[in-house]
């Protein structure tokens, strides 16, 4: 774990609700969280529990009904170039070679074509699909995709990568493979992690600090921090008492809520 004191990202007391045809639904009811520089953080709960609402408003697509949400001690208002997004279904514009759908926030802050190539290249390199660059999303496979969507996210280096079940469309064995490249670009680059899940699994192996939601309206139950060393054996005794754990936790959280 990074032992670092910068926070990156604060919630504080945040709540949303939603108005609807059938009236108010309360998503997320006095959220509270901080991020700090480096760390991989996951969100895990049920699904409707809040976490694609919260993953939406702490990368400014979203604002809160009431509390507040500061990226870098500033109370975000709109998508900021500290952040980018990575979401479940695979955004590429289908019409645009990898190269280019990666290259597109460089082409959009008007860097020049000869730089964003240098920069797109090493990204593409990062995720293993430099020789890819040529092709288009079609011809890729899901977890090709993902990557694509990884290296679009990190091209323009933000500080922080918000990732809302990256991995949910794969099948398990791709996703155990992403699981551990992410891990490895996450070292390499440093980046500080928000990743939204709702496996178990998935947290216990990526996380340093996983925040468990409870059914909604999504509120903090649990911040549990795990420390066992990278990178993390799921087959270990280690791993599976944690893993029984928080599914103990997450089973009796669902069996005391009828919302889901
Ligand atoms: N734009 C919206 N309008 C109305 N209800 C919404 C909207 N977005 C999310 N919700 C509701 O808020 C709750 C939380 O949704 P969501 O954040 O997508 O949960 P999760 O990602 O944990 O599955 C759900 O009950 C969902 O139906
Ligand atoms: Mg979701």
């Amino acid at each position: 774990m990074t032992d670092c004191d910068k926070i990156w990202v604060r919630v504080e007391h945040a709540t949303k609700k939603f108005s609807t045809r059938k009236g108010e639904i309360v998503a997320l009811e006095d959220v509270n969280l901080e991020i700090h520089e480096g760390q991989f953080v996951c969100l895990l709960g049920p699904s409707g529990c809040g976490k694609t609402t919260l993953h939406r408003m702490i990368g400014g697509l979203d604002i809160p009904t009431s509390g507040t949400i500061m990226i870098d001690g500033k109370v975000v208002d709109g998508p900021s170039p500290k952040m980018t997004m990575v979401f479940q279904e695979y955004s590429l514009y289908p019409w645009r070679t990898v190269a280019e759908n990666v290259g597109l926030g460089l082409e959009m802050n008007d860097i020049p074509a000869k730089e964003r190539l240098t920069e797109v290249m090493r990204e593409l390199k990062l995720v293993g699909l430099d020789n890819f660059a040529d092709s288009y999303p079609y011809e890729l496979s899901g977890g090709m995709r993902q990557r694509a969507a990884v290296a679009r996210a990190l091209v323009t280096d933000p500080a922080i990568m918000l990732m809302d079940e990256p991995f949910g469309a794969l099948d398990a064995q791709t996703r155990n493979k992403m699981q551990r490249e992410l891990l490895s670009i996450w070292q390499e680059t440093m980046k500080t992690i928000l990743f939204v899940t709702h496996s178990v699994d998935e947290a216990v192996y990526l996380a340093d600090k996983i925040v468990i939601l409870t059914p909604r309206p999504g509120t903090v139950h649990e911040i549990y921090e795990i420390d066992l060393p990278r990178p993390r054996d799921r087959t270990s005794v280690e791993f599976a008492h944690i893993r029984k754990s928080l599914l103990h936790t997450i089973e009796e959280l669902e069996a005391g809520n009828e919302n889901i």
